[in-house]
């Protein structure tokens, strides 16, 4: 038999739901706004808190109602002739092969419903939607909207440039991208075909984007109805000037989020086999940026504490500085046989 399916709103139309037991609990709560009436004699302990009539069904109890789930396991043959006879559609627990309606196995990721009927086996309906459910969330289904909606801007942390190291989420606003604006040292992702990708990357000494411009182009690729991706090394917030973007997105009235992601501040250290912290050697950890090297005017960074401070220091930007970083921290008080890695 082939079936119709169909997405209701039924927001403010009477549902009439018969029994009070597990199974209509589980359907009350899923019903949204919808206006519920619930008609049995018993009712389960922890039923949702909707009107219930605490008496048997009767035929009449159908007249108001748009839809009617019957879930009594007993009269649900009752309440479902009542229903045919004025045309509103039934939903029989007790029997899918002769219930008029199904309600199908439901799962929602960002605005995509998935909504999956199994041949009336309900298990295999669930399984099948969890997998389709799963997909969606890591992105590994195509998300992205044909139709042009409100713009949007995903401020996104990607780790420290393994793929794999992306979170799920990360990967699920890159699959529904019009638009991915990549860092340098963000991780290479694969977007579908006809997504525009704009490689912001700041090279050190080399050519690079003004942080005011790609401010400007989110901004502007948002305004024109594009859900952008703006994918950063790292976390957005770790030497990683997320605050101007999000500043940015709010002065503009554009409509953001933004997701961490694994800095290299902690990855780094742990893929090279190093503790930031380790019971019995070191108890803190320090996350500075070497950028500005010890002594320059514009650096805020006070070496001398850091030196004091003891545990870990993890150093960014720093390749270029290091020698001046670590004669400022011997003279400050580290121990000159630190070990440096
Ligand atoms: C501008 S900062 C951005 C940091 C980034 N937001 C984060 O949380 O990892 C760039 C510096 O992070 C460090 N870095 C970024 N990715 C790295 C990686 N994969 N391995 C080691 N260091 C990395 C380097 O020190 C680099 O100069």
């Amino acid at each position: 038999m082939s079936r119709y399916p169909l997405h209701l709103d039924l927001t403010g139309r009477r549902v009439l739901v018969v029994g009070a037991g597990a199974v209509a609990a589980r359907r009350v709560r899923s019903l949204g706004d919808a206006d519920v009436r619930v008609v049995a004699p018993d009712v389960a302990d922890g039923f949702p808190d909707v009107p219930v009539e605490r008496r048997e069904f009767r035929p009449d109890d159908v007249d108001d109602a748009w839809l009617v789930l019957a879930c009594t396991g007993v009269v649900d043959d009752e309440v479902a002739k009542a229903c045919d006879e004025r045309r509103v559609w039934c939903v029989r627990a007790d029997d899918a092969a002769a219930s008029a309606a199904w309600v199908p196995a439901v799962s929602r990721v960002d605005d995509v419903v998935v909504s999956v009927t199994a041949g009336g086996d309900p298990r295999r309906a669930v399984a099948l939607r969890d997998a389709l459910a799963l997909s969606l969330q890591t992105g590994d289904l195509p998300l992205r909207r044909s139709r042009q909606a409100a713009g949007s801007v995903a401020i996104v942390g990607g780790g420290p440039g393994d793929p794999d190291l992306l979170t799920v989420k990360a990967r699920r606003l890159v699959a529904g991208a019009d638009v991915v604006v990549r860092d340098r040292l963000a991780p290479v992702v694969e977007v579908p075909e006809g997504v525009e990708v704009v490689e912001v990357g700041k090279t050190p000494g080399g050519s690079s984007w003004h942080q005011r411009d790609i401010e400007w182009l989110l901004v502007q690729k948002a305004r024109e109805g594009k859900r952008v991706v703006r994918l950063k090394g790292g976390d957005v917030h770790v030497f990683a000037r997320g605050m101007e973007e999000i500043a940015a997105c709010v002065e503009a009235g554009v409509p953001f989020e933004v997701v961490p992601g694994l800095s290299s501040a902690l990855a780094g250290p742990t893929y090279a086999g190093i503790p930031v912290t380790a019971r019995g050697v070191t108890q803190s950890f320090a996350v500075v940026s070497a950028h500005l090297p010890p002594g320059d005017p514009g650096c805020t960074v006070d070496w001398d504490a850091l030196a004091r401070l003891g545990g870990t220091l993890v150093l960014l930007m720093s390749v270029g500085r290091l020698s001046a970083a670590c004669a400022a921290l011997v003279a400050g008080g580290r121990a000159g046989d630190t070990p440096v890695a």
